[in-house]
């Protein structure tokens, strides 16, 4: 596995791993597990369908489990330990206890919808369906959120299992595409991103993938979206502690309070607390004459200081020797009065004695 730092003195290579690639998903994921899973990890994949992200990697590299809502494969793999009807909101694994998830949900909220007419994946869209899904549609529970919200709603809630299964520091990988709904531009892996960020997840590397089949002709009055012919494989990590997680600037007035880390906390949590965005404040434009002005000022007032400074100094040095001058002169005075004094005292004395003689 490559380390991804770079060491002075290293070999020098162009058999890097790189962000962008054409071809399909098995061959990518291969790539991804290599840069970002060591072997022998403990790997859930949640949403293992027909096992197709497994194709290229040697059986037995990583203790794989493998679960689905409904498992389509064909033949078992001695190397893998299946469990079919498992729910990605709800793994049968312990706290703390996988290096990873992979989790590829359906992501075209096309493949949420009640009527089968109205399902994506009909008509002229099946081989679509097929190259990107697994070609089935899903029934949204009662009361669910629909359309694109079931989209999200399904990846926020897996997320946050996943949060609860994985060690510190273990890694997501996620599977999606953006896609348009009800004529609006969803960025599916932008919201993705942030709401994981929120859930303490760092976006540790993203992928793009991009079809090598040409994709199929439609009948459009007026193309309003460039057509998608690229997903998405996102890397998150679990971060290990509070400190220096970096997470992407965001701002909403309803989200005050920073989110909860705390592993275990619910989805409403998760999802609606946002951080404080730390936005510099911008500064005032100011034109070259005003700031030329504005530092002259500056330079005077300061000046102004030092001058004011220099004669209170001066001031206070005289105040000083005037002080000390008044204090000697009292001084003199008092011992020349002392003098005076003893002088007296000593003729007074001297008179005294000379009165007695005679
Ligand atoms: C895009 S396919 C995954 C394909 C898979 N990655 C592969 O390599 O074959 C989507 C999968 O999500 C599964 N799925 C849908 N809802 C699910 C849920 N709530 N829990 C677990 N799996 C779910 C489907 O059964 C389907 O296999």
């Amino acid at each position: 596995m490559a380390t991804g730092k770079r060491v002075q003195g290293g070999t020098s290579t162009s058999k890097l791993v790189q962000s962008a690639h054409i071809g399909d998903n098995a061959e990518l994921f291969r790539r991804i597990m290599e840069l970002h899973v060591p072997v022998h990890s403990r790997v859930a994949d949640v949403t293992y369908g027909k096992g197709v992200f497994w194709k290229l990697i040697q059986p037995g590299t990583y203790e794989l489990w493998a679960s689905d809502i409904e498992l389509a494969i064909k033949e078992q793999d001695m190397f893998v330990r299946y469990r079919d009807a498992v729910d990605c909101r709800e793994l049968p694994y312990e706290d703390d206890s996988l290096d990873c998830v992979v989790l590829d949900p359906p992501y075209m909220e096309g493949f949420f919808r009640r009527s089968q007419t109205h399902r994506a994946g009909s008509g002229t869209h099946a081989a679509f369906r097929d190259a990107y899904a697994d070609g089935r549609t899903y029934q949204a529970d009662e009361g669910a959120p629909k359309w694109h919200d079931a989209v999200t709603d399904l990846y926020l809630r897996a997320g946050l299992e996943a949060r609860r299964v994985l060690k510190p520091g273990g890694k997501l990988i996620v599977k999606t595409q953006d896609e348009v709904s009800a004529n609006k531009q969803r960025l599916t892996h932008v919201e993705i991103i942030t709401g994981y960020e929120d859930m303490g997840f760092y976006c540790k590397d993203l992928f793009v993938l991009v079809r090598s089949n040409a994709p199929a002709v439609s009948r459009l009055l007026e193309q309003v979206h460039a057509r998608k012919n690229h997903s998405y494989f996102l890397v998150f990590e679990l971060w290990k502690s509070r400190a220096k997680r970096p997470r992407s600037v965001r701002w909403s007035p309803e989200r005050a309070d920073p989110p909860s880390l705390e592993r275990g906390a619910d989805s409403a949590a998760a999802v609606d607390d946002s951080p404080k965005p730390k936005v510099a404040k911008p500064r005032k434009k100011v034109s070259k004459k005003r700031a030329k002005k504005a530092t002259a000022k500056k330079k005077a007032t300061a000046k102004k200081k030092a001058t004011t400074k220099e004669v209170t100094a001066k001031k206070v040095t005289a105040k000083k020797k005037a002080a000390a001058k008044n204090k000697a002169t009292a001084k003199n005075k008092a011992t020349a009065k002392k003098k005076a004094a003893a002088k007296k005292k000593t003729a007074a004395k001297k008179k005294a004695t000379a009165k007695k003689k005679r």
